[in-house]
């Protein structure tokens, strides 16, 4: 086996706005010993989510905050190299929240191992087949309800949650889909490769007015990825009785003062609003995998990433998130 020390990034301090490298602390650490029902990992990739923000902030959640001085949590694809685990042998590929790190002892409790099916290809567990795939067909389905000829609007729609909601959405449901996203390049590919019916670029000026002649309609569904400024916008634009699928709010992860959003226009429009957090459909995660999976074989979806060669850029890639520098899901190659 590899006498290579395990190298890691541990949470320093709690981050003030965007991170920077001083929050974390980058340490080569000898390789972890394994005890009975556990088993020893090398991580192959890495997924960034914006949830991770969240989770260094020392307040209350769906789940205990990164304490200072622990590895950085992420979820992982890995390889298993030792096992005294049931179920484990050396050479199986797993998934779990194995951290910035290049070896970990994978275990009960937040450490568990899940095997991947063989044959699976490896990044997709930590996308469309995985929490942000998931978090994209429950949301959809069921809480935004989508009827076919439905207009759908996604925000953050290049992202890896947003790009599954509208192919979902079009392909599979037959939904009119407008997203939303920064960049032109992105719009276009939006349009182009993925069949968005429309793509605004929230960094042109005029966007609004965009907003406005891509729905003509109005909205019936906004698939709310970025909160803020653009989920006022699109919320003036909602049908009678829309649905606001509320998934995320991006663009104040970073902020100290958080707004307190548009509830006026909730009152008047009569609108659903559902926030919702994947982790409460974990019993249904193995219906949603197969069927996501056969959308797959059939070509309805596509995986689409980007990857980042190097666990020593990890800081960095956090920091991508934000600055929309990723196309789908963004993930870390370790080796
Ligand atoms: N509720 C749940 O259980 C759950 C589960 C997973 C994810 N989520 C949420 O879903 C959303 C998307 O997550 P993801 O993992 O799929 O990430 P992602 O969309 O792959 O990446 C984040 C994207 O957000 C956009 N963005 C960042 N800051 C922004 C800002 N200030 N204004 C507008 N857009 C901004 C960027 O794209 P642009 O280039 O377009 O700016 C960036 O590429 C997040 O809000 C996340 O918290 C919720």
């Amino acid at each position: 086996m590899s006498q290579s020390p395990n190298r890691q990034w541990r949470l320093a301090r709690r981050p003030v706005g965007m991170v920077s490298e001083t929050d974390f602390e980058y340490r080569e650490e000898p390789l972890p010993q394994i005890g009975d029902g556990q088993a020893l990992v090398r991580n192959l990739y890495v997924s960034f989510d914006p949830a991770m923000r969240g989770w260094m902030e020392d307040r209350k959640s769906y789940i205990p905050p990164v304490g200072i001085g622990e590895v950085m949590r992420a979820g992982c694809v890995a390889q298993v190299l030792e096992s005294k685990a049931p179920g484990l042998a050396p050479g199986d590929f797993v998934q779990g929240l194995f951290g910035w790190q290049e070896y970990a002892v994978a275990g009960p409790g937040l450490g568990a191992a899940t095997k991947i099916p063989p044959g699976t290809p490896l990044t997709w567990p930590l996308g469309v087949l995985g929490i942000t795939g998931l978090t994209a067909y429950f949301g959809l389905l069921d809480l935004g309800k989508p009827k076919p000829g439905e207009t759908v609007l996604v925000s953050g729609a290049a992202g890896a949650t947003g790009s599954v909601v509208a192919q979902i959405a079009k392909r599979v449901i037959g939904c009119r889909v407008v997203g939303i996203a920064g960049g032109r390049e992105k719009c276009a590919w939006l349009t182009g490769e993925l069949g968005f019916d429309a793509a605004i670029n929230y960094k042109d000026a005029d966007w609004r007015d965009q907003l406005r002649r891509a729905c003509p309609g109005g909205i019936d569904i906004d698939f709310e990825n970025v909160g803020g400024e653009i989920m006022n916008t699109v919320m003036a634009e909602m049908n009678l009785h829309g649905r606001v699928v509320l998934c995320g709010l991006i663009s104040e992860y970073n902020a100290s003062k958080r707004m307190l959003g548009p509830y006026d226009t909730i009152l008047m429009k009569r609108l659903t609003v559902s926030g919702f957090i994947i982790l409460d459909y974990a019993p249904r995660f193995t219906e949603a995998v197969m069927q996501l999976g056969q959308w797959m074989m059939q070509g309805k979806l596509r995986h689409v990433d980007t990857i980042v060669e190097g666990l020593d850029a990890a800081p960095e890639a956090l920091n991508m998130l934000f600055d929309g520098e990723n196309r789908g899901k963004l993930l870390i190659k370790v080796s």
